[in-house]
């Protein structure tokens, strides 16, 4: 921290400002319509558990499509800290992982607070080692986020689970099938359970498991070193236990999010865009919604054209896990609803918080209310720039979707959330010919 005398700090402050921090900020000029062309890297919630799921060998596993973003390197570094060789090179989106004999067996309260995912390390190597010490996470702040049912399932195969000093430590002689209900489709529990169901003695059945594309991409991995699954992408995973698993090679499936986020931004800002390395048959009840907004969806080999021609018509929009609208394209849709001709209501069945975001939206002139779990967004022509604040994720790359339809500039502070799950954000928006960029801005304290 360093202090700048006065009447070197803001303009015509005669107070002493000091600067607490540099920070990250995304500058949008709104106006600009989205056109033209955008690949869409690996899923990042599909790729953190591939990762993840290396563990389960000894060897090296080569996954590609795994994209440049700051999640990606906290999750290499779990690994190295396991005793895993990680190479990633980000040109190429590929991570080559040499799992070792003999891993650690401890996930660290430091990487594991930068990012919750790091969890999914705790099923596999219970599975693999007999032993698991995981941090107790934070997450983002989109509301309570538990582990219940990762505990409650892993106690179900057989291993002690306890909580102490800010870990979780799982401990097993051996795991065994079970069959488990999940009290609701969690994507993480669903992973962790299956992660450790490869490797346990017989039979196992996980019911009322999450069907996303991302559990779908895990079981193709998983099958590929050797594993046997049945029901991926139904709500009954049946998994038989093998002794063993081999190093594979495996592709990870294209980001529905990311596309979905771009998506919303061409209907938001009456572009035409064409989306390459995207499936359209992940994001059915979104582009559904887009094409209700009055949005037209054309499929094409390796993707679909998406566009606007008109201001886009309020749409309801209810979350629910997959195949329900994602939770992760709310922020994003209630962007949309801000500036659509009509009143939308927004219901969100998975987060509790994540309309907290919200606050930071009405800051752009939104005009928007929540009551528990439902949102209603009355929509305007156009907001209007002024600084925000990401508060995730998803919330950042919406307000930045925002501010392409506000007047003036919109400042995004706390970007490196977006560069938890956006690779090349700025980089992609320009080229579809918004007026944004990065710069390093001073964070004040006066
Ligand atoms: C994953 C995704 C996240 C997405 C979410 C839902 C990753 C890295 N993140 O998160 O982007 O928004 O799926 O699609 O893949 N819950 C419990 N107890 C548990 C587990 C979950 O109460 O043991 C609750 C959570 O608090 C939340 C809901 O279940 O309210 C959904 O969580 P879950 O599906 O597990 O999401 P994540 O795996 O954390």
């Amino acid at each position: 921290m360093s202090s700048v005398s006065p009447g070197r700090g803001r303009a015509n402050s005669l107070r002493p400002t000091t600067i607490v921090a540099i920070v990250e900020s995304f500058l949008v000029s709104g106006g600009a319509r989205l056109a033209g062309e955008v690949t869409v890297t690996g899923a990042k919630n599909s790729a953190l558990k591939l990762m993840a799921a290396s563990l389960l060998t000894t060897g090296r596993t080569a996954i590609s499509g795994v994209p440049a973003i700051l999640d990606v390197r906290i999750m290499e570094e779990v690994l190295r800290r396991l005793g895993c060789a990680v190479q990633y090179r980000p040109e190429t989106g590929v991570v080559l992982i040499d799992s070792p004999q003999d891993p650690g067996t401890a996930a660290d309260y430091d990487l594991v607070r930068r990012m919750r995912a790091s969890i999914c390390v705790l099923g596999p190597l219970v599975a693999r080692c007999g032993e698991a010490r995981v941090a107790l996470p934070g997450g983002d702040a989109i509301g309570s986020r538990g582990l219940d049912m990762h505990i409650a399932g892993l106690q179900k195969l057989g291993a002690t689970v306890d909580s102490e000093h800010g870990f979780l430590l799982a401990r097993a002689g051996g795991l065994h099938g079970a069959t488990i209900w999940l009290d609701f489709p969690s994507v993480g529990a669903t992973e962790n359970l299956l992660m450790a169901a490869v490797l346990a003695k017989g039979t196992t059945v996980i019911d009322n498991a999450a069907r996303e594309p991302e559990i779908v991409d895990l079981c193709e991995m998983l099958l590929g070193m050797g594993a046997q699954i049945a029901g991926a992408g139904t709500s009954t995973l049946v998994i038989e236990g093998v002794d063993t698993l081999a190093p594979t090679m495996h592709a990870a499936v294209p980001d529905r999010i990311v596309a979905g986020t771009y998506a919303i931004g061409t209907v938001m800002t009456q572009g035409d865009v064409r989306l390459r390395n995207a499936r359209m048959d992940h994001l059915d009840i979104a582009l559904d919604k887009l094409v209700t907004a009055g949005a037209g969806v054309e499929e094409k080999p390796d993707g679909f054209r998406i566009w606007c021609d008109a201001r886009p018509r309020a749409v309801d929009v209810v979350t629910l896990p997959y195949p329900g609208f994602p939770t992760d394209l709310q922020p994003a849709v209630i962007a949309l609803a801000s500036v659509s001709d009509g009143v939308a209501m927004i219901t969100e069945n998975v987060f509790e918080g994540r309309f907290m975001f919200i606050d930071e939206l009405t800051r752009l002139g939104a005009d928007a209310r929540t009551d528990g779990h439902h949102a209603v967004v009355r929509g305007r022509p156009r907001l209007s720039g002024a600084p925000v604040r990401a508060t995730d994720i998803r919330a950042g790359a919406a307000l930045v979707l925002a501010g392409l339809v506000a007047d003036g500039v919109t400042q995004v502070t706390e970007v490196h959330h977006i560069d938890r799950g956006y690779a090349g954000f700025v980089e992609d928006l320009r080229g579809l010919g918004a007026q944004i960029m990065r710069e390093d801005v001073p964070d004040l304290l006066d």
